[in-house]
């Protein structure tokens, strides 16, 4: 039987590294839970639209003409063409390159030019039956979540873990400052995910951009929602460190928040490419409605910048680490700074086997 003290095993290195293993996640874990796809103010206008994956799949999402935020499978009804390519505002109709089938913003086929040869809707064919397929979606400000499944509980039961811990906020003062673009790392996506999850490593990984002492941290397991966070007293900030108090939440499987007491926010996009690799970029915000100077904005890029690299070359590492035999048994896992961790692994498994 297992005392609550008890040192884990991590998960095996296949996890990790074997692309049937990402499959595996593909086909249940995306597919079944709420996953975090993208910021709303990067869809600014109506027929504002960005191509996405989610599980392998190609699917767009579109700012429609009430600016509402609508997720679809990106695939022409005619040919399955994956319809938009690129980021771009597709004016006030989706219209396929192909055979110029045109789609309203809401996804309701409306042309099928030449279709039935001179006619352009053949006898017997019902265009009602042909509109784009819808997604669930749920923007929570400005955090856009998609699930695939088709009996997907409502996001707002789903999150309320994480939700719980921002009842004290006020969202219309919550702005986006600044972008950093990370790219392609070279990790597994959980390896990311599991790096913002514990507090273990970040007094000997960000020695010099961090002041936040280990003991002064807690860790959190609060169903979906795993994290850790530390109190401390306003009067100890170093400038050009991170030393405040800090939420490091996450709500699986893949959204990331950190909470900057007393006005900043940042969340990361994960976005897994295979197993190996994963594109990252981070949004920062003002919780208090603050216009930053450039200076201000630079300083807070160049400090995340360096904390997210740190964290970065850290999880390239975990990869590499994954080749040999002796990661078989995944390592150890602190039953005390790792335990939230661990819940997450075990929500992977528990999603990967379901
Ligand atoms: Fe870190």
């Amino acid at each position: 039987m297992k005392t609550k003290n008890q040192v884990e095993q991590g998960l095996p290195s296949s996890a990790y590294t074997s692309e049937s293993y990402f499959h595996s996640e593909c086909n249940s874990l995306f597919l079944n839970n709420w996953v975090f796809v993208g910021f709303a103010h990067e869809l600014r206008e109506s027929g504002d639209a960005i191509p996405i994956t989610v599980a392998g799949q190609p699917i767009v999402l579109i700012r429609n003409a009430q600016r509402e935020i609508a997720a679809f499978h990106n695939v022409c009804s005619h040919r399955c063409l994956k319809l938009v390519n690129e980021p771009m505002n597709v004016g006030s109709m989706i219209c396929c390159p192909y055979h110029s089938w045109t789609y309203n913003l809401d996804g309701k086929l409306c042309a099928t030019p030449f279709f039935g040869g001179k006619e352009h809707v053949p006898e017997g064919f019902d265009m009602s039956e042909h509109n784009l397929r819808s997604i669930n979606i749920f923007v929570w400000h400005d955090w856009i979540f998609v699930n695939l499944s088709n009996d997907a509980e409502a996001f707002e039961d789903y999150a309320k873990p994480l939700m719980n811990n921002f009842e004290d906020i006020d969202f219309n003062k919550v702005k986006p400052l600044a972008t950093l673009n990370f790219g392609k790392i070279s990790t597994n996506w959980k390896f990311l995910m599991e790096n913002f999850i514990e507090p273990y490593h970040v007094q000997f990984v960000h020695r010099t951009t961090t002041s936040q002492p280990l003991e002064d941290h807690y860790t959190i397991v609060d169903g979906v929602c795993v994290g850790s966070a530390i109190d401390l007293d306003e009067e100890n900030k170093v400038e050009g460190s991170l030393s405040v108090s800090s939420r490091y939440l996450t709500l699986f499987p893949n959204f990331i928040i950190g909470r900057y007491f007393p006005d900043q926010i940042g969340v990361h996009l994960n976005i897994p490419v295979d197993s190996e690799h994963t594109i990252q970029k981070r949004v920062i915000y003002s919780t208090e409605d603050k216009i930053a100077t450039p200076e201000e904005i630079d300083a807070m890029k160049k400090l995340w910048w360096e904390v997210h690299k740190e964290d970065h070359a850290i999880c390239e590492r975990m990869q590499l680490g994954r080749a040999s035999p002796v990661s078989n048994d995944g390592g150890m896992l602190s039953p005390h700074w790792e335990d939230s961790v661990r819940a997450f692994q075990k929500m992977v498994v528990d999603s990967v086997t379901k």
